[in-house]
């Protein structure tokens, strides 16, 4: 695999991060020379295997993938997402066809894992000692595990405020060093950008090495569905990493003859931290905004990879939308109701569905795929908060009185007389 300039193509030196030429963004250009039908039918042997290696929903795509050697392959079988569907979800989106790709059933319960074994894989071939990344807690804990795993000293930049406090504690647990900075997630990005990635391993999503580790979650999904492309994708979009590894995910197995169309993508952005949204719509240049929302994953308001993410959503056909702070809360609570769950971030697509529905962008019919990109118990006091709320859908715990109040109450419920 050539890494090259996502942008002017020119070709990028290893373990660099930006174009010398252009500033650009690296990516990785896939030229594997297996047919299609090879690839599936590795695919369905490795599915079989008990090798370490295989039963990584990362690795086993590694013909895929910039070859490393295998003793620096760190993997905690990661990206091997379920697939559910989504019937409270659908109805209240007003889709029959929903369905949940749960990246937040990744180890340390989120997507970024599936970039981070490939990441921090490089790191170690490479013989880094430290590595490093700016986070809204996701990023930390997934880079803080794999660093573990690999006997690396892991750097965390993270928000003083806004962190989630189990991400937090989960990255302390996996014994990164922590570094509250007094700023917010692009201030800490821009922070990180200063150092020498010839120096330090730099584990954001601007390296290449982790949209290639991401891009397996398109590969993961299709898969799943016996190569079916749905009609549309709809994931959040905060720094953009996540829609630029799909896209590229997708447009690679369209190359390689293992699909043949791409799904359409939808960012889906909080209203507070849409700076993405105006440039999808409107064209332009990004203005970075200053972010406001409560889904603190995506309170960012200056994403790296829109570039990048731009070409994926109009190659696809894609689109991008904002939705509130609301929306985002009420649909988490609905996901809950399908009994999947997930972190308040992930819930914008199925916020963002909904509102695509509305706008008569998604038809009644359409099959569509909404990523869960961080499990529900990422952030308990949002769900706590929420329930203790007036919300639409809060769910508030009952003070009913003496036992046998309490046996006659269930003695309805199982009747049937109370619903
Ligand atoms: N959903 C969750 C749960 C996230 O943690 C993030 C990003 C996103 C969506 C957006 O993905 O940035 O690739 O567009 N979290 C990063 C972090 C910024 O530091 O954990 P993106």
């Amino acid at each position: 695999m050539q890494l090259a300039c996502s942008e002017c193509r020119a070709p990028a030196e290893a373990d660099t991060l930006f174009c010398a030429a252009c500033g650009g963004l690296l990516a990785f250009i896939c030229n594997t020379t297996l047919s299609a039908a090879d690839l599936r039918s590795l695919l369905a042997q490795r599915r079989l295997s008990n090798a370490h290696i295989d039963t990584s929903g990362v690795w086993r795509y590694r013909e895929l993938l910039p070859s490393l050697p295998l003793e620096a392959v760190t993997t905690l079988r990661e990206n091997v997402a379920p697939l559910y569907s989504a019937s409270t979800g659908a109805a209240y989106a007003g889709c029959a066809r929903l369905s949940y790709l749960h990246l937040g059933m990744n180890p340390t319960a989120s997507f970024k894992d599936a970039g981070m074994t490939v990441a921090i894989s490089h790191a170690k071939a490479r013989g880094a000692r430290v590595a490093v990344c700016a986070s809204t807690g996701n990023t930390a804990a997934a880079m803080a595990a794999y660093a573990a795993r690999a006997g690396l000293i892991a750097v965390v930049l993270v928000p003083a405020k806004g962190v989630s406090a189990a991400k937090l504690a989960q990255t302390l647990d996996y014994g990164a060093r922590v570094i509250a900075i007094d700023g917010d997630f692009d201030q800490a990005l821009a922070m990180v950008r200063t150092l020498d990635p010839q120096r330090t391993a730099i584990v954001n999503s601007v390296n290449p090495y982790r949209i290639e580790g991401q891009k397996t979650a398109a590969f993961q999904l299709l898969e799943q569905r016996d190569w079916q492309v749905p009609d549309w994708l709809i994931l959040p979009g905060g720094n953009l990493g996540n829609t630029s590894a799909f896209g590229k995910g997708f447009r690679e197995a369209l190359q390689l003859g293992l699909i043949d169309r791409l799904p359409r993508l939808a960012v889906v952005q909080a209203a507070g931290a849409a700076p993405f949204v105006p440039v999808v719509q409107s064209g332009g240049q990004l203005q970075a905004v200053k972010a406001e929302t409560n889904a603190t994953a995506i309170k960012i308001g200056a994403p790296a990879s829109w570039r990048k993410a731009l070409q994926e959503v109009r190659d696809s056909s894609g689109t991008a939308l904002a939705v509130s702070d609301e929306q985002i809360a009420d649909a988490r609570a609905i996901i809950g109701r399908d009994g999947v769950g997930c972190e308040p971030a992930s819930a914008a697509s199925l916020a963002g569905a909904k509102q695509l529905r509305e706008a008569g962008l998604l038809d009644a019919d359409a099959d569509a795929v909404l990523v869960l990109t961080g499990h529900v118990l990422k952030d308990t006091a949002y769900a706590a908060a929420y329930h203790e709320s007036s919300a639409a859908f809060a769910n508030h715990p009952l003070s009913i009185g003496s036992a046998a109040d309490v046996a006659q109450y269930i003695a309805d419920l199982a009747s049937g007389k109370l619903a």
